[in-house]
């Protein structure tokens, strides 16, 4: 059977702001296949990361642009995160109050050509997501509770993938599993065995003395 593809981004929340440039220039060069872009609002999560002069400095790198919105109500700020040329848009269950506004966030965001992924944090469910997934994506599940790079990885992510996999491969859907949090050599063989096909990673790749190998060593 022919090799999984294996997708790793690079989460900007851990460059080194003083260099954006080079940072971005670093992560092409090093063939990471998407940049994640954290958005935090401090009140869905109790930190504060960037936002749109974020989103608009970096818009026209040629990298696949993986913006994950840690903030309540989407739906306030979706048109100035559409504005910036993402590639795909992913938002937080649990941030959206009802079904039918999760439902029309899918729609405006596919309205206008972007690919859309849900993100559950690690005491969410995965059936909350299983009435959208035959439209979704991408479905990001957090190994982390969402607010900082840096932390522990959960083991509780595994049987989460392991179930989305089963689903998403007896269903035929398109739909990708992400997983973000505490990703390292040891950690991404655990996910990636489980199912995993995208692997986000902060700390681990920006620390690397050479990404390009970094990001090699998360496929095998
Ligand atoms: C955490 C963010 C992650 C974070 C990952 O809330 O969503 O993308 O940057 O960082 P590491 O890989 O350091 O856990
Ligand atoms: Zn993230």
């Amino acid at each position: 059977m022919a090799k999984k593809i294996i997708r790793v981004a690079p989460s900007l929340l851990a460059a080194d702001f003083r260099f954006l440039d080079k940072e971005m220039k670093r992560v092409i060069k090093s063939r990471a296949d998407w940049i994640h872009i954290d958005v935090m609002d401090g009140h869905f999560v109790p930190n504060i990361s960037f936002a749109f002069p974020i989103l608009e400095a970096i818009k026209d790198y040629m990298i696949f642009k993986d913006v994950h919105l840690m903030i309540d109500d989407p739906f306030k700020y979706i048109e100035k995160v559409i504005e910036n040329n993402p590639d795909l848009i992913t938002f937080h269950y649990e941030a959206v109050k009802s079904k039918s506004k999760i439902k029309k966030l899918i729609n405006l965001i596919h309205d206008n050509g972007i690919p859309c992924g849900i993100s559950i944090k690690p005491e969410t469910s995965i059936d909350e997501v299983l009435p959208f997934i035959k439209d979704l994506d991408v479905v990001l599940v957090m190994s982390v509770n969402p607010g900082f790079g840096g932390q522990k990885f959960m083991d509780s992510a595994i049987n989460k993938i392991k179930e989305l996999r089963t689903i998403i491969d007896s269903n035929d859907y398109e739909c990708l599993i992400e997983v973000d949090g505490g990703i390292n050599k040891d950690t991404a063989k655990k996910v990636i065995d489980a199912g995993a096909d995208v692997l986000v990673a902060g700390s681990y790749l920006f620390k690397s003395e050479n990404m390009k190998e970094a990001i090699k060593e998360l496929k095998k």
